[in-house]
């Protein structure tokens, strides 16, 4: 109970010296009867240091305890701690006890973890507030959702408003496309039935408030409608200029784009102020993260709105700005690329996967690309190519690419996967072509360290993300770190990527990248004006934040 922080039931402590008395059903007559009954009989005061610890062979179970604890409490420090204060208060006096338990907590309360998980905590706070966007701002009703598009994310979209109690159509081209949405919204339902974590009655709830339709006229008088179809100007065009004519006046009108300028496509109606993007993340009903994009002409309470919907739906909203990629899919290029890069000079995706994971993060970068589908990442590449000629590429994804290697869904990307298994097995292939690039190259390729791993991942990370707030893309700097701890799995026990960049130092950082730069491919250590303003006057992201 106290490693976990997990209820327990009163019923199963009713025997134990924590409790005094248990109820069921009325607890009132319960407790009056026990006041009574103290006074009554004039019963001590009963007090915790009283309360003999009779257990034969503590150290062994507390040991025990310590050995089951362990391994689940990896990165944490605090749960080991648990049990040292548990011994120390059954194993030593009261007052000593007291007093190791006392010390231990402060030691943790200092530690690197502990900051950076209240780090986390209060930035998830902060970034519900937007600084010209005032509490008081009335909000529009959303009483009703429709949903365009049922594929990979709109049907996991309409899942969180179908859980919240609002109900919602989703609209497609054809019957076989809707059919085939619904049926996949109406399996994960069946699943967590299943699982028992829905009642039959809640499953049937939930499978009723969700209808198909092919038709616009059903979604006149949606509150708020969001477009999740193919990522294509062309077909958002036909999508919102058709919008623009049949929904309702001041019905939201909000697109899911990853990448697409959020701008024009407010542009192709006739209220680009009720126009917004709603950037939900895969799988769309679980991933905490939605990314509130604001365009040039959303309206105040539009803004409002979205981020009152985004808690309704029991998400984390955070405001971006319009640019490629948003917060976190702009900065996750760099980091994607310099990884790619480290191949050409000496690692194999699987060594820089577990440097990443041990450094904490959910899933290392090539794990991460064999789930969201090389081929979307190859895709958005070759738009970069041509958009950004400046940026350095490593080769060697295209050609993963080019051997049909999309990743889990072809069994087979950066790693091979067995039938129906989605464990990674290092691939013997993958790391030939790796080779092969080097060798291609003329590069004589090198050990290279699970720190400078972690570095260069981290500090591309960070530089953009300098970027992201100079150029106002973010509010503040927390909000980067709330996108990547609820979106993209950076682990919360180092606070997400630019408190992190605090605890480093920034001239630290700075020196560092300065090195990577005297390297290969130096063009993609370009620091960040605002890193290198903060570095030099001895200022830190999170004293940006407040001072702006
Ligand atoms: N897949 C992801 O991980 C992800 C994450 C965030 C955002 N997005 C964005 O979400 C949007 C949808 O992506 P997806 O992965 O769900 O794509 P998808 O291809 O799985 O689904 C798109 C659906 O839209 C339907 N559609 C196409 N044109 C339509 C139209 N004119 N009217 C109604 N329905 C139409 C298609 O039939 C298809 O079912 C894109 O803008 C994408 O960039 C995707």
């Amino acid at each position: 109970m106290i490693v976990s922080g997990s209820p327990v039931s009163a019923r199963e402590l009713a025997k134990t010296q924590l409790l005094d008395s248990t109820a069921e059903g009325e607890v009132l007559p319960v407790a009056i009867a026990l006041a009574e009954r103290v006074i009554a009989e004039k019963s001590p005061l009963k007090r915790a240091r009283d309360i003999k610890i009779d257990f034969p062979n503590a150290q062994a179970f507390l040991d025990t305890a310590r050995g089951a604890v362990a391994p689940l409490a990896k990165n944490y420090p605090a749960p080991l701690k648990c049990i040292d204060a548990v011994e120390a208060a059954v194993l030593k006096p009261f007052d000593e006890g007291m007093k190791i338990e006392g010390s231990l907590f402060i030691e943790l309360l200092n530690s690197p973890e502990s900051k950076a998980l209240r780090h986390a905590f209060f930035a998830m706070r902060a970034a519900a507030k937007v600084p010209d966007v005032p509490s008081s701002t009335p909000l529009r009703d959303i009483k009703s959702v429709a949903v365009i598009g049922a594929g990979t994310m709109g049907g996991g979209i309409a899942m969180n408003f179908v859980n919240a109690g609002i109900p919602v159509t989703v609209l497609e081209t054809t019957q076989a496309a809707l059919d085939k949405g619904l049926a996949t919204v109406r399996k994960n339902y069946e699943n967590t039935l299943k699982k028992g974590r829905l009642t039959q009655e809640e499953f049937d709830e939930r499978i009723k408030r969700i209808t198909g339709t092919l038709s616009y006229d059903d979604i006149m008088s949606a509150d708020l409608v969001i477009e999740a179809v193919f990522e294509d100007m062309q077909v958002k065009k036909q999508v919102f200029e058709k919008l623009d004519k049949v929904a309702k006046r001041g019905a939201i009108l909000a697109s899911n784009t990853s990448t697409l300028d959020l701008d024009k496509i407010a542009d192709f109606t006739r209220r680009p102020q009720d126009v917004i993007g709603l950037h939900f993340f895969s799988p769309a009903n679980v991933s905490k993260l939605l990314e509130i994009v604001r365009g040039a002409n959303s309206a105040k309470d539009v803004v409002a709105t979205s981020m009152a919907v985004s808690k309704r739906i029991r998400k984390v909203g955070v405001i971006s700005g319009v640019c490629d990629g948003f917060i976190g899919n702009r900065m996750m290029n760099p980091y994607f690329r310099q990884m790619e890069l480290l191949l050409d000079v000496g690692a194999l995706p699987q060594q820089i996967d577990e440097a990443m994971e041990k450094f904490g993060f959910a899933m290392g970068p090539f794990r991460v690309n064999d789930l969201a589908g090389n081929d979307i990442l190859w895709y958005i590449r070759k738009r970069m190519y041509v958009e950004y000629p400046h940026l350095v590429f490593s080769k060697t994804p295209d050609r993963i690419c080019e051997l049909g290697r999309f990743g889990q869904k072809t069994g087979a990307g950066w790693y091979d996967y067995k039938p129906g298994d989605r464990t990674p097995i290092p691939s013997d292939l993958v790391n030939k072509i790796v080779l092969e690039e080097s060798a291609r190259l003329g590069l004589s390729r090198r050990k290279i360290g699970d720190e400078e791993i972690v570095q260069r991942a981290l500090y591309s990370l960070i530089n953009e993300g300098a970027r992201i707030l100079e150029e106002g893309i973010a509010l503040r700097a927390s909000d980067i770190d709330v996108v990547y701890l609820t979106g993209y799995g950076f682990p919360d026990f180092r606070g997400g990527p630019l408190f992190y960049a605090d605890t480093v130092g920034l001239p630290n950082i700075l020196r560092t990248m300065r090195e990577f730069a005297g390297g290969y491919q130096p063009d993609a250590w370009k620091p960040a004006p605002l890193l290198q303003q903060l570095a030099s006057e001895g200022k830190t992201f999170a004293g940006w934040g407040k001072q702006s």
